[in-house]
């Protein structure tokens, strides 16, 4: 009897155990788990207006109409050190049935190529935003209608570039980077490039959209992440650095095509070009994610990890050095310059072979 009954008890643990590791094996069923809980949180939250956590989150919009009159350009002095402007935590929702044309409405001082510079005051930093972009109009939607007023409540003068890969062949973000680099520094002398998932929304306009003395990881705390560090050299989703930074690295690497690896590589670059990686607090590098589906055309890298371990091989050889690509187009919309690349396949960037000379 009692043997019998020990045995059904070892059962029923050997099952919780598995149910427990299958659970955790299973990360997706972790992260809807996580939003659950977090959708919970939020609906009781709901009661209290906009006030998360004991913090009013500002309307991202805020304020931004009483900026003084535009100034002569020799009259105008500095912008403060601080923004007068910045607020804090910001409100991120995702309304359906938001569109460009009011994004652009709401923007009146952008002007063309998606460019804007402090109506009333001197900007002390010049900031280029690098979208890497295929298929994700929606999301970018939705980056524009909080990107621009963000970094207008910093008093940025600031460009935003959509790198967008033409053709239907396996996506690589990091190569597209590399274009806008080039791209965007062919265009003025940024001192900043701030490298951007178009799916993450900044949470917190005193995350500052600036560089420091080290290339900086700014998409530090995620929702989809719980808003913690995954991992100590996670330096996914947006970072910033200045040209010299950028070229002291050799850039981002060519050759990863498809999801996964290359975020780590750069990560790897930071410290084999003698830099650390920088950091703003987990209060303020909050960032909410558009949530969506695994995208066609950017599976997941089979080669990434044999790639991470060549990386300190590979570095010299593989970045802005070696980046070669075609520009289709360069299209200047209101809300952002629109440069269309072809970077070309795994195999070769040409497929058409010049002829030699005879
Ligand atoms: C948030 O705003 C409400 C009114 O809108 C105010 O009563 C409350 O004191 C504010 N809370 C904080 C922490 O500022
Ligand atoms: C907006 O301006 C008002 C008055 O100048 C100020 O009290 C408030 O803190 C500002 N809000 C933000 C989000 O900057
Ligand atoms: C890409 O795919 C779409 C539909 O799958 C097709 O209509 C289009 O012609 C393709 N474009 C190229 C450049 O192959
Ligand atoms: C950018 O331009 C290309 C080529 O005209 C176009 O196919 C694409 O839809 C544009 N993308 C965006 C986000 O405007």
């Amino acid at each position: 009897m009692y043997t019998l009954q020990s045995k059904w008890r070892y059962l029923i643990m050997f099952l919780g155990v598995q149910l427990v590791v299958m659970a955790l094996l299973s990360r997706e069923g972790y992260q809807k788990r996580v939003s659950y809980f977090f959708r919970i949180f939020r609906k009781t939250d709901s009661t209290l207006g906009h006030t998360i956590g004991g913090r009013n989150h500002t309307d991202v919009y805020a304020n931004l109409s009483l900026l003084g009159p535009a100034l002569n350009k020799e009259d105008m002095p500095y912008c403060p050190k601080q923004s007068p402007l910045i607020g804090g935590p910001i409100h991120v929702t995702f309304p359906s049935g938001l569109t460009l044309a009011e994004v652009e409405k709401k923007n009146p001082l952008v002007v063309r190529g998606g460019r804007y510079r402090p109506p009333n005051c001197e900007a002390r930093h010049r900031t280029a935003i690098i979208i890497p972009h295929r298929n994700r109009e929606h999301h970018l939607k939705f980056l524009l209608y909080y990107l621009h007023p963000f970094l207008q409540r910093q008093q940025l003068n600031y460009g935003i570039y959509v790198i967008h890969q033409a053709g239907n062949y396996t996506f690589n973000r990091a190569k597209l980077m590399n274009v806008g680099f080039r791209e965007a520094m062919r265009d003025e002398d940024w001192d900043c490039l701030f490298f951007h998932d178009v799916d993450l929304i900044p949470e917190d306009d005193r995350n500052t959209y600036v560089c420091d003395t080290h290339p900086k990881h700014a998409a530090i705390a995620m929702d989809k992440f719980g808003y913690k560090l995954p991992y100590k050299m996670y330096f996914g989703g947006v970072s910033a650095l200045t040209p010299v930074q950028y070229l002291k690295m050799n850039g981002f690497p060519n050759n990863y095509w498809g999801w996964g690896g290359e975020d780590d590589d750069i990560g790897v670059r930071v410290s084999l070009g003698g830099m650390l990686i920088s950091r703003p607090s987990l209060k303020v590098g909050r960032y909410k994610m558009i949530k969506h589906r695994h995208d066609k055309g950017n599976e997941v890298n089979p080669k990434r990890f044999n790639m991470l371990a060549k990386t300190r091989h590979t570095w010299k050889e593989d970045g802005m050095n070696t980046v070669e690509y075609e520009i289709v187009s360069r299209d200047y919309q209101l809300l952002y310059t629109n440069i269309t690349v072809n970077i070309g396949t795994e195999a070769a960037l040409h497929p058409t072979k010049k002829k030699p000379a005879s």
